[in-house]
């Protein structure tokens, strides 16, 4: 590689401008639209030009140069020197990337590009800058026949390595110039091709109106903080999407979205791993138990972590830790009024908290339907405020009385206006069958449109779904019946040859109930079918509301409650947003069932504003603040009574402090808060009533260092501490009952009541040595023996033991027999549950593992417990684990895949879409190209990985005695 091609390489970029913008990051504004500052970078150059002749220009260029890209011009030069001789250190190492970084990047590297591509019109700054573009061009081409013709050499692997890199570097650079379409900016800054991506893969055409207003927003340009806030389907995604490109592309800085399920973060990474694949950059998911703690850290490519918020503040953790947190961007929030629901509510304001004390130059954007006391958020977030009341398609809102239904309208006196009487004729029989006229509601739309109606609880659901089809009419069958019985077949197959009674009866007439007790699996198949117009009736809870976008001509409210509990105006407004959502349908409706006995409260409902959003730090006994006060010494975030007091100012509580009694301040609060975890042996160090003492410096633990790295529950740390050290002294590895034991989430021993003849069963199945984990743990023979029998016990035994022994027993079923449905029957529990316990059991291990890295004497669980999180993870037979590992691929179209011969993620990252919807059944062609691109997306993630560590591994040190 020549040396003088590389810089002249260089140069094209030291053109664009760009360089300099992220050399110095302090000049403000940002070039968030770089097609600006990429402009101004060719202008000035153009002008300083004395000569104004091309050829000169040419000759001269570096005289032209600002002293700044001079200055990295000749590092560049430096280095490629260097790079021939000896190997480089790691500074330098790490510009080689940079730079290299540039020139593969099309998006940066094609700043000239974008000038070529102007009209020869436009002025003489065009024409010089094409010029320039052209001598690179020649350069390249000479630098490879030159590289082509020259002889090898022996050279080192080091060596041989680089230039592999290089050369390929050079390959995508030169293919860059080559092809004119690719040019930076026309679109908010980004290239036209991710105008092209939107429309092919989301089929937008234009933005709206509003969308272009906040992408243009001056405070977004200056990067300042911004939440924006938009009706349900209002096209909130959009913006954000367009904002994170540019901050991987243009900024060239990694990404955090956080989301709020494990489903959504799926499908987001599924959905964003083909705008990965196209524009280069990585899509990581950290979900469950997915996600590396610190992230690895990438040689060329920027990451985008899609994240729960669980996930997310483990990730903000592990970056602030090794001194990464700079290299994030931009931090995401979709769902911001989840600060204020209960304890997943306090983790997001502490990881929000951490980013804005930590790392000034984050920029952190929330978005929401549903948010009220935006000042107060404003406050926290230190962040702009955009709202509109745009919905690209009218929700018109009724309530039902009776056989009455009225418009919810602001205007008249009570709040509600007649609209029309229902027609429908009902028998005595159907009347009470069906006293609140669903049918009558659903058939108004129904087959043609779709239709979701939302129960306040899960067993409510399946009796709507069965009620309904009881009286429908038989033609309700024809309606894409082969579709229906595949659909069938499909749920036959998931379980293992049965299908749930309720669900064969209502499939056929295209209806389904929707809840936490079906499998992941059974839910996915009913959202696509749905999704599909093949079902157009779901009976769902409240988890369908905020849970994947499943939209609907009409949405039906049975009752204004959820549970027991009644409608908050939050959950109101989410669910019936789920009506009329844009490019599927053209209108959309929502009907309130109401009981003459609510009206009242309906009134109040449908009026009142939404909630407030409150801190949720104080909440369960000030878990969360304990929590964070434990990570702030932990992180050396904040390590003084005084430091703590300065950072909780900057928290949600800080800024509404008429939350807290009058009885206690803050800092009072604060200072109990650490003395607590002083006493529980988390942190060290001295903290009294007097002033002088709020400066001594706090530490902590390796139990609490253990405590915060495994996200371990401050109520659970000392009793989990406690039993893993029992276990040392005679862990039973008979087989993995006794690890698995220790794995059970402490937190699902309250939802559970055993079933003592069940108990007692699987007790006897044990072999001897399991037999004594039980009497180890703490619940002897006798007392399961008396309980089965009905005997009264007199022994004092732990209940919370007793359970968790209990789940241990149904997680121990399901890691041996791979069977959900089995198990589920054998324990007598719905296998929704089953599998959420599965979930959080493999997440716990993980936390599990993390917590005992930090403890140099559970050395012996790190093997172990890496070993057990990994089954419990992937609960199938191991050959489907690399299949499942794909973003959104689980069990049954893992198996499918693989019975069809796609065995391993090389194999479907390399299938053809056409061939996968040909081999494999209930697969659409969007389905398939998403499950190519998310098997791609991970194999390039892997490999970069892998390479990097290829890269660490052949470094050599720069302080080898005696080299210098
Ligand atoms: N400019 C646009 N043109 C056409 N369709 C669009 C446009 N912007 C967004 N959409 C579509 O509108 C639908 C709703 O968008 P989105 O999911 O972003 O809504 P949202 O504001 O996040 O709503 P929610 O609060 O319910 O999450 C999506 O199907 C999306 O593809
Ligand atoms: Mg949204």
């Amino acid at each position: 590689m020549d040396a003088k091609a590389a810089a002249e390489m260089v140069l094209g970029n030291l053109q664009s401008g760009v360089h300099q913008k992220e050399q110095d990051n302090s000049s403000a504004p940002e070039n968030v639209v770089v097609l600006k500052s990429d402009q101004e970078g060719a202008c000035q150059m153009c002008d300083s030009d004395p000569a104004g002749g091309n050829q000169e220009l040419t000759e001269s260029i570096l005289d032209d140069l600002p002293c700044s890209q001079l200055l990295y011009f000749e590092k560049m030069d430096e280095l490629f020197s260097a790079s021939r001789t000896s190997p480089v250190s790691k500074g330098r190492d790490e510009r080689v990337n940079s730079s290299s970084d540039k020139i593969r990047d099309p998006l940066t590297f094609s700043a000239g590009a974008e000038h070529r591509n102007r009209p020869p019109d436009s002025s003489s700054h065009s024409k010089c800058v094409s010029f320039k573009t052209e001598s690179l061009k020649d350069h390249l081409k000479s630098a490879m026949t030159g590289n082509a013709r020259a002889q090898t050499l022996q050279v080192s692997k080091t060596k041989q390595l680089k230039e592999a890199v290089l050369s390929e570097e050079i390959f995508v650079a030169r293919k860059v110039i080559e092809s004119s379409s690719v040019d930076i900016g026309p679109f908010y800054g980004l290239p036209s091709k991710v105008k092209d991506l939107f429309r092919q893969l989301r089929g937008i055409e234009t933005l709206y109106e509003w969308q272009h207003d906040c992408l243009t927003l001056e405070s977004l340009q200056q990067r300042r903080n911004l939440i924006y806030s938009l009706p349900t389907g209002g096209g909130k995604t959009l913006v954000a999407e367009i904002i994170i490109l540019q901050e991987l592309l243009c900024r060239q800085k990694d990404v955090l979205m956080i989301l709020p399920y494990v489903a959504i973060v799926q499908e987001k990474v599924r959905g964003l791993s083909s705008f990965g694949i196209e524009l280069g950059f990585l899509v990581e998911e950290y979900a469950g138990s997915k996600g590396r703690f610190p992230p690895v850290k990438r040689r060329v490519k920027k990451s985008l972590y899609i994240a729960t918020i669980e996930k997310g503040h483990a990730l903000v953790n592990s970056l602030i830790e090794t001194e990464r947190i700079y290299d994030l961007g931009l931090v995401v929030v979709d769902e911001l009024h989840m600060l204020g629901e209960g304890s997943r509510g306090a983790i997001l304001e502490i990881t929000l908290a951490k980013i804005l004390y930590t790392s000034k130059k984050t920029q952190i954007i929330g978005m929401s339907a549903t948010l009220n006391n935006v000042g107060d958020l404003q406050k926290f977030l230190q962040a702009e405020y955009y709202t509109s009341d745009f919905r690209p398609v009218e929700l018109k809102e009724y309530i039902k009385v009776r056989d009455t239904i009225y418009a919810v309208d602001s205007k008249t006196e009570n709040g509600f206006a007649f609209s029309r009487l229902l027609n429908f004729k009902y028998s005595s029989n159907l009347e009470k069958a069906d006293p609140d006229h669903i049918i009558a509601l659903v058939t108004e739309v129904i087959p043609k449109y779709s239709c979701l109606i939302f129960c306040p609880t899960k067993k409510n659901c399946e009796n709507v779904a069965s009620m309904v089809c009881k009286y429908l009419k038989k033609e309700f069958r024809a309606h894409r019946e082969k579709e229906k019985q595949d659909l069938i077949k499909n749920l036959k197959s998931i379980g293992n040859g049965s299908v749930c009674p309720v669900l064969k009866q209502t499939i056929p007439f295209g209806i389904a109930y929707h809840h936490s007790g079906l499998t992941n699996d059974e839910r996915k198949s009913i959202e696509e079918a749905y999704s599909s117009g093949v079902l157009c009736l779901l009976a769902c809870t409240a988890t369908l509301a905020a849970g994947v976008n499943l939209p609907a001509r009409r949405v039906i409210l049975r009752a204004p409650y959820v549970g027991s509990d009644f409608l908050k105006k939050n959950q109101y407004k989410q669910m019936i947003g789920r009506a009329g959502r844009a490019g599927i349908d053209s209108a959309g409706e929502s009907i309130l069932i109401v009981q003459e006995k609510d009206k009242h409260l309906v009134q109040d409902l449908v009026h009142s504003p939404l909630e407030n959003c409150y801190s949720n730090l104080l909440l369960e006994l000030s878990k969360g603040m304990q929590s964070l006060l434990l990570s702030l010494v932990g992180l050396k975030i904040a390590v003084t009574h005084e430091e703590v007091d300065n950072f909780m100012c900057c928290t949600l509580l800080g800024v509404q402090q008429q939350l807290l009694s009058k009885e206690k301040s803050l800092s009072e609060i604060i200072k109990d808060g650490l003395e607590n975890l002083i006493e529980k042996g988390l942190l060290k160090g001295r903290i009294s009533q007097e002033d002088h003492n709020s400066k001594s410096t706090l530490t902590i633990t390796p139990l609490g260092k253990a405590t915060y790295k495994g996200s371990i529950d401050l109520a659970y740390c000392n009793l989990l501490y406690r039993e893993l050290k029992k276990g040392l002294e005679g862990l039973v590895l008979e087989s993995n009952l006794h690890l698995l034991y220790l794995s059970t989430p402490y937190d699902m021993t309250s939802t559970c009541s055993p079933d003592w003849m069940i108990y007692l069963r699987q007790f006897n199945q044990l072999s001897a040595a399991e037999q004594k984990v039980a009497d180890i743990v703490g619940v002897p023979e006798s007392f399961i023996t008396k309980k089965a029998s009905g005997q009264a016990i007199r022994k004092n035994v732990d209940n919370a033991v007793v359970n968790r022994l209990y789940l241990t027993f149904v997680l121990y079923a399901l890691l041996k027999e791979t069977n959900i449905w089995s198990v589920s029957e054998k324990f007598n529990m719905s296998r929704g549950y089953v599998q959420n316990l599965l979930s959080s059991a493999a997440s716990f291990a993980s936390c599990l593992l993390h917590f005992c890295e930090e403890l140099e004497e559970f050395w012996v669980y790190k093997a172990l417990l890496t070993e057990l999180t990994k089954q419990l993870t992937y609960c199938v037979k191991t050959e489907l684990i690399p299949l499942m590992e794909v973003a959104g691929v689980l069990e049954a179209r893992a198996k499918q895949l693989y019975n069809a011969g796609y065995k391993t993620l090389a194999h479907l990252a390399n299938a053809n879409p056409e061939t996968l919807v040909r081999m494999i059944e209930h697969l659409s062609r969007r389905q398939a190209k998403q499950i190519i691109s998310s098997a791609k997306m991970l194999l390039s993630e892997k490999a970069e990985a892998l390479q990097e560590e290829v890269e660490e591994l052949l470094k050599v040190p720069t302080d080898i005695p005696g080299t210098h």
